[in-house]
């Protein structure tokens, strides 16, 4: 009898104790103290369009919270102590894992800002963070004259082993020789622009008809030279989607820079078209880019709807395959085109078309289809940064980053005929904690890797090293080219005066004009 009144005692100490710890748990509140703050954004040289750094929220036992604390646990408030109205935009966004993103964008330059993060009335980590100036904004037009202190600013790696693979075949290059040859090659049927960065103006010469997609690289050469002196470089960029330099090592290549790569062609890669635009129109223009993605990561992992689940158009053969298979499958599979372009419009075989659906609706989704459109997809980066898994088509495209990725490890990879791909949905659903692991470091990679700093570092090292091969002076081509904007001509000397120069009225409001070089 007694050791069952013990018993009883114990079961009541337990339950006691339960709900001790729950309301403790409930009640958690961050530690102003303990939350951690790092990141770019707290620096005042490593000028972005839109500048950012995060939070963590950990308790006051030094423990990290893995789930929200609430949205508006963080107060940021981002100020200019020497100017009573400052202009700057600022957005905390919830990553719902205890961590917080801050991005902010300013409208004008700043002698210096206060970056103050509160916790109700106390100031979190560090804060008030006190970035001394000049602090620069996006369109100031001021370009840092040391690449390499830029590079030290922007905390750079010191190499992409992308870059250099795709460099090493061009040891030696004929300046003259590719700019007479190449538009000949490919200027007719296919859309190059050719361009010349000289003193830190961009030049540019277009071949062929359709090079609408130039405005993508003019806006993110523009964006760079206001920020870095750029070495003077001359270049052609494809403007099409797949890549161009089909002939092998030994025969006589010409480099072409391409959005995507693939692996039987010697193109060099840059990072694409619409992952540069989402950074320079961050928190402006577009709605997904790589931090809004961050906070719209649908429900937890348990609550996320376990189908497999694409959307898209009918770009690629596979693509069909893909929703003929959903189609027989629908509990493993829910894939649907919302539109019909390229193919026979077949609506008994792969209809209905559906509705669009908001990109952030895709991660009510556990696993996330990525098959090749015309090229390599290019939600690659965004699917990575969501906390679902991302089964991945084995392909011959690529984008700049995918050397780095590793299946099993950031994806799961599918055989490019799909054949494969309802029993990967079926290993997935069998080891869900591997998955989500995998889902995890896809989004940690994502979360280091592509987002804005990394991708002006990308660019910078590619015209770099490009430019100790690819040299020339440009007087004698006769390049009638068109200078998209001027810039001041900041040198070492005279840097101090950056500020200056970023305030100035533009010397042409339209800052475009038509040069004659010679
Ligand atoms: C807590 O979060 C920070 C920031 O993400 C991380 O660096 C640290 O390793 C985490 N600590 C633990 C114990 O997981
Ligand atoms: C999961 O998604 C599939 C396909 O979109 C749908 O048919 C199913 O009802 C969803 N399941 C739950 C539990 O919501």
């Amino acid at each position: 009898m007694l050791w069952r009144r013990v018993l009883g005692f114990l079961r009541y100490c337990t339950l006691l104790q339960a709900l001790f710890t729950a309301a403790v748990c409930t009640s958690a509140v961050p530690s102003a103290s303990k939350s951690l703050v790092w990141g770019l954004g707290l620096e005042a040289n490593a000028v972005l369009p839109a500048r950012f750094f995060f939070i963590q929220s950990v308790d006051k036992t030094g423990k990290n919270f893995t789930a929200s604390p609430g949205a508006n646990t963080f107060e940021v408030k981002i100020t200019s102590p020497s100017e009573p109205f400052s202009r700057i935009w600022v957005q905390v966004l919830d990553r719902h894992d205890g961590s917080f993103l801050v991005r902010y964008r300013m409208y004008a330059s700043y002698a210096d800002l206060s970056i103050q993060i509160l916790l109700k009335t106390k100031h979190v980590a560090k804060s008030p963070y006190i970035l001394k100036g000049p602090v620069y904004h996006e369109s100031c037009n001021c370009p840092e004259p040391s690449g390499a202190l830029w590079e030290k600013h922007m905390h750079c790696p010191s190499s992409f082993s992308q870059i250099q693979h795709d460099l090493s075949v061009f040891a030696k290059v004929d300046l003259e020789r590719n700019a007479h040859e190449i538009p000949q090659r490919f200027g007719q049927r296919q859309s190059l622009c050719h361009y010349t960065i000289k003193n830190n103006q961009v030049y540019i010469k277009t071949h062929g008809e359709h090079v609408g997609f130039r405005i993508f690289m003019d806006a993110f050469l523009l964006s760079l030279t206001r920020k870095v002196r750029l070495p003077d470089v001359e270049f052609f960029v494809n403007l099409g989607d797949w890549p161009l330099e089909k002939r092998r090592p030994s025969e006589k290549l010409h480099p072409i820079f391409s959005w995507c790569g693939s692996s039987d062609t010697r193109d060099i890669v840059m990072p694409t078209y619409d992952l540069t635009e989402s950074i320079l129109e961050t928190m402006g223009r577009v709605s997904l880019d790589m931090m809004s993605v961050q906070a719209n990561t649908g429900p937890a992992w348990t609550e996320k709807n376990s189908t497999g689940f694409w959307r898209g158009r009918d770009s690629r053969r596979e693509r069909l395959e893909l929703v003929k298979l959903a189609r027989a499958n629908p509990t493993m599979l829910d894939a649907a085109f919302t539109n019909f372009f390229f193919f026979k419009h077949d609506e008994s075989l792969y209809g209905p078309l559906v509705k669009h659906v908001s990109f952030f609706d895709f991660f009510k989704y556990k696993y996330q289809i990525n098959v090749d459109g015309t090229v390599a997809a290019y939600r690659m980066p965004y699917l990575l940064a969501g906390d679902s898994v991302v089964l991945k088509q084995d392909s011959i495209y690529y984008e700049h980053f995918y050397s780095q990725l590793q299946p099993w490890v950031h994806y799961i990879p599918i055989r490019t005929d799909l054949s494969d791909l309802l029993e990967k949905i079926q290993w997935a659903k069998d080891h869900d904690e591997e998955a989500r692991k995998i889902a995890q470091a896809g989004q940690h990679f994502a979360r280091i890797h592509l987002m804005g700093d990394s991708i002006f570092c990308y660019y910078f090292k590619l015209f770099q090293i490009s430019s100790s091969t690819v040299r020339r002076e440009l007087h004698g081509m006769g390049f009638h080219g068109r200078a998209a904007a001027s810039k001041p001509h900041i040198t070492k000397c005279n840097a101090k005066r950056r500020m200056q120069w970023c305030k100035a009225p533009p010397l042409d409001s339209r800052a475009v004009e038509t040069r004659s070089l010679g």
